[in-house]
């Protein structure tokens, strides 16, 4: 289904998530024919630049992003639909400018006064520009059209950022026109976890303690912080990964089937599994951070965190984090999710893997052989699809076993590359389909599930550097699940 007619005016149009993602992403939802011709966009920022300019940088953006399926005419009539203006966000008269040019360009484009508003600015000015348009009367819309609002990531600092952040928007926009992005929940991959749960009879009926043992999340990152240490330095891996995607893909692993994919039955069932995350209070033996030092990754050189440009020299702020939850409900009593995130690690992967039980009796001990444990293992990224590992007999005339792996790939089954996440949440936003933005109860709740963690750390300074680059993170990572019996999966 294709977008109807409107305006997305951005917030922070001049920088990095604009020209990396957001541009890109609408010029292949135009190249899919899965925009209105009648749309426009409205990019503001600081930097002083012209309509032509803009256009300029984003067509560079585009063509950096496609090289191989860029077409000039496709973007001539993207293009015609971008404007820029200047303006200091947190100067009131620049709202009254801005709300002259859009009407004229609302009307030139014929956008139907249909309005979405993306804040991709530094967090700092999310809430005087939410004022500000609600102060202007532009958060809410008239009768038959739409006013919505798509809100970045960082949500909040911490829990009482968070409560506070919600409850502002609040005052200006109703929570169905409210859009927090979790660029996770654009992830084909990520999406897939409905099907592969939902639509087939194998896999739910042994979702569970009965034949589950634990379940680990990896997300490793080759990348170090690529220019931006400022942002980070206040963030590190607990904030900016574990409290935003992570639990968005527990969540996913551990909800109860929802009667309708629907916006709110889903989600419902999402902060269910999420409210019965058991809060976690021995953070010694639950939580390991760590921080990387000079090393090499994918065979290069590179320098420890404390040396990256915008990062103070004595920083302690971790890029690595590794928690163990527990979620108290039927379901899942008693199976540890074991999560870890982190950069400069030695190569990048995302994945959920599930280690089923071991058998209860092994026929083969008298053979001499040790079992592998089942995994169904679900790639994110890269190499995206999902392998389930089960033990065979080597053929010969000995009891002799082997774990295989069977293989579903996106790649070889489909042959397309996947659809870039915010193409498809751009998309939703402009359809009102709510079911892959997070709500608000669900951000409270991961502040929450994190913030003792937090707590403790701030209250105590690690011992950084504590994991060279290039490794898999802080010893203590390992002994978090050894200590349990468990070993992380190595990748
Ligand atoms: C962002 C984080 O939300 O996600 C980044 O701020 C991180 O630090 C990125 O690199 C990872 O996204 P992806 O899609 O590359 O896994």
């Amino acid at each position: 289904r294709a977008a109807g007619p409107c305006a997305i005016i951005i917030f922070g149009a001049s920088g990095d998530l604009t020209r990396r993602k957001l541009i890109p992403a609408l010029y292949r939802l135009a190249q899919r024919r899965l925009l209105s011709p009648n749309f426009a966009v409205l990019g503001i920022a600081r930097t002083e630049m012209s309509d032509e300019e803009f256009r300029q940088r984003m067509r560079d953006a585009v063509i950096e992003n496609e090289e191989q399926t860029f077409d000039e005419r496709t973007w001539q009539s993207f293009a015609s639909g971008l404007r820029y203006e200047a303006a200091d966000l947190s100067d009131a008269g620049a709202y009254t400018r801005m709300i002259a040019s859009l009407q004229r360009l609302e009307g030139e484009r014929q956008t139907e006064g249909n309005r979405l508003f993306y804040l991709a600015t530094a967090p700092e000015l999310f809430s005087t520009i939410i004022e500000r348009l609600g102060e202007c009367g532009l958060t809410r819309a008239e009768a038959g059209r739409w006013t919505r609002i798509i809100i970045e990531k960082p949500f909040g600092y911490d829990l009482a950022s968070a409560r506070e952040l919600n409850a502002r928007i609040a005052r200006f926009f109703g929570e169905d026109q409210i859009y927090r992005i979790d660029h996770y929940l654009g992830k084909e991959t990520v999406q897939n976890l409905f099907a592969l749960r939902f639509a087939n009879s194998i896999f739910e009926s042994v979702w569970n303690r009965n034949h589950i043992d634990h379940v680990q999340i990896t997300n490793a990152e080759t990348l170090g912080v690529e220019g931006r240490g400022g942002y980070y330095e206040r963030a590190g891996a607990l904030r900016d990964m574990i409290q935003s995607h992570v639990l968005q893909v527990v969540s996913l692993i551990a909800m109860e089937p929802p009667t309708s994919l629907s916006g709110d039955d889903v989600r419902d069932e999402k902060m269910k599994a999420l409210a019965a995350v058991r809060p976690i209070k021995d953070v010694k033996e639950s939580a390991v951070r760590g921080q990387y030092g000079p090393g090499f990754v994918l065979g290069e050189r590179v320098v420890g965190y404390r040396e990256e440009p915008g990062v103070d020299p004595q920083s302690t702020t971790e890029t690595f984090a590794a928690l163990k939850l527990q979620i108290d409900n039927w379901r899942w009593a008693g199976v540890p999710f074991y999560v870890r995130s982190g950069k400069r690690l030695p190569k990048r992967v995302t994945e959920v893997a599930i280690r089923f039980k071991d058998v209860p009796h092994n026929l083969f001990t008298a053979n001499g052989e040790s079992l592998s444990a089942n995994l169904l293992i679900i790639r994110i990224q890269p190499n995206e699809g999902i392998t389930l590992r089960f033990n065979v007999k080597l053929p010969g005339q000995a009891m002799r076993l082997r774990p295989v792996n069977m293989d579903f790939r996106y790649s070889a089954s489909f042959g397309i590359t996947l659809p870039e996440a915010y193409e498809r949440l751009l998309l939703d936003c402009m359809l009102g389909e709510a079911t892959l933005f997070a709500r608000r109860d669900m951000i409270e709740r991961s502040w929450e599930i994190v913030m003792p963690v937090l707590e403790a750390w701030a209250a105590e300074k690690p011992d950084f550097p504590n994991y060279a680059a290039g490794t898999w993170g802080p010893q203590a990572a390992d002994e978090l699940i050894e200590r349990d019996g468990r070993r992380w999966r190595r990748l």
